[in-house]
């Protein structure tokens, strides 16, 4: 049977249609029944009126509980009131299946509640807005680079190798041998860059990271461009263009989710070029001026950054770190050798840093000095080690990540609700 989208009823004013979906609430008089019906893409309300629809049908929407599932065919009507516009007058009801009695109601459930019902969960108006949102930041994303010149080359899941140090990493066992969740594409970027130029990779990462903190899940999404020839300034401008584009894309498309979630808009369309750019050093004062005793060389935790972000209305560049505090794999500033040519983009409003990268070590003997200092087993980056033997160049890269930047766009507390099933240090159920 052929039937219409509630995305697309506005098309058949005056019309007869068919809609298939669920029973996402339910108003009843003696006379009429008000069911709000919801099909993944819309919800409209639909009115059954006793004496216009058959009796028999007239009494099983009394049956009809929340998330029932229902095939309602009728007449299309322009409506003021109605928060789409439209209402559907009922002619026929078809019960597909009566909903044993729902879980979520409207009434307010703490979080575990909610969490150990995320499969569930996932079709309340807020939580399915933010995934549509999701949904349209990886399309801009793959947008953005696709148009732009850059391959996609997507990398293994499965790696010998740590990118970003070894306290994070999900060990498994490769058939006798030792193999991780991979932390970042990044190392495999640099490979295929010198094969294609510009690459990114788009996929899940993963660290066991053992804070339990609203900004940390175990597996995210992270996107990483990698460019041949490209230096620190050079990937600045990527990621910042990257993230006005995201931006931009979101508020023309996902208007109404915005609204849902009732995000403040204005703070989003205040995101433009250029954003501003301090240096760690300059971070560091900006922290010990608003009374933090905060020592040059130490790593920014999440009270930092917020701090630190909160001094600007835009995401903000951090450039030139200790190297200490950076992976093996970031180039030294060739003005003083204990600066790392890496950038971190801490987020407005307090949400912290979402973009990660810099220019990486590019000289042979320098990158095994740093693999030893690390600590990691030579071995395993061998492979990696030939890229710096077989036509070296300087190049950079970063990765945004995903359920972070969702985090911020939609101005919500926690990133658990950013990512359909998150993965948190006590929780891998459903
Ligand atoms: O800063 P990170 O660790 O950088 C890298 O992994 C580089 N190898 C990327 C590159 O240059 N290709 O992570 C990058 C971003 C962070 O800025 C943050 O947005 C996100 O990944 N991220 C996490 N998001 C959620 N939960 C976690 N546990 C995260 N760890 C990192
Ligand atoms: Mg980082």
């Amino acid at each position: 049977m052929d039937f219409v989208y509630i995305k697309d009823v506005s098309k058949y004013s005056e019309k007869e249609i068919t809609i298939k979906g669920w029973l996402y609430n339910k108003r009843s008089s003696g006379k009429i029944h008000f069911l709000l019906i919801r099909d993944g893409t819309g919800i409209i309300q639909s009115v059954a009126v006793k004496g216009e629809i058959s009796e028999e049908e007239f009494q099983m929407c009394d049956k009809l509980t929340q998330e029932s599932s229902i095939i309602v065919s009728g007449v299309v009507r322009e409506d003021d009131r109605s928060p789409e516009g439209y209402e559907l007058s009922i002619k026929h009801i078809d019960i597909v299946h009566i909903s044993e009695p729902y879980p979520i109601t409207k009434k307010e459930h703490g979080v575990s509640f909610l969490m150990d019902h995320r499969h569930l969960w996932l079709r309340s108006k807020k939580q399915h807005a933010i995934l549509r949102i999701r949904a349209e930041a990886i399309k801009a994303i793959r947008d953005f680079f696709d148009n732009r010149g850059f391959t996609l080359i997507d990398t293994p899941i499965l790696t010998p190798s740590a990118c970003e140090g070894t306290t994070t990493l999900f060990e498994t066992d490769y058939f006798g041998e030792k193999a991780y969740l991979t932390q970042s594409g990044q190392l495999y970027n640099e490979a295929t860059c010198m094969a294609f130029g510009k690459v990114y990779c788009f996929g899940p990462t993963f660290r066991a990271e053992k804070s339990k903190t609203r900004r940390h899940v175990t597996e995210f999404w992270q996107v990483e461009p990698e460019i041949a020839y490209a230096d620190l300034e050079d990937i600045m401008g990527w990621a910042e263009n990257l993230i006005i584009y995201i931006i931009e894309r979101v508020l023309e498309k996902r208007k109404d989710d915005l609204k849902t979630i009732e995000r403040d808009t204005k703070l989003l369309e205040n995101i433009k070029s250029p954003f501003p750019r301090i240096t760690y050093t300059e971070a560091v004062d900006i922290l010990n001026k608003k009374g933090e005793k905060f020592k040059w060389g130490g790593d920014f935790g999440a009270s930092e950054e917020m701090i630190i972000s909160e001094s600007f209305d835009k995401p903000v560049h951090v450039t030139l770190f200790p190297s200490s505090i950076k992976a093996f794999y970031m180039k030294s500033s060739p003005e003083d050798e204990k600066l790392a040519l890496g950038v971190d983009i801490l987020a407005p409003e307090g949400y912290g840093e979402i973009v990660g990268g810099g220019q990486r070590e590019d000289n042979l003997e320098i990158l095994e000095k740093r693999i030893k200092e690390h600590n990691l087993p030579r071995k395993a980056f061998e492979w990696y080690l030939d890229l710096r033997r077989y036509g070296s160049v300087p190049h950079a890269g970063f990765g945004l990540g995903l359920d972070r930047t969702i985090t911020w766009i939609c101005g919500i507390h926690h990133i658990r609700e950013s990512i359909p099933f998150p993965r948190l240090l006590d929780r891998v159920y459903p």
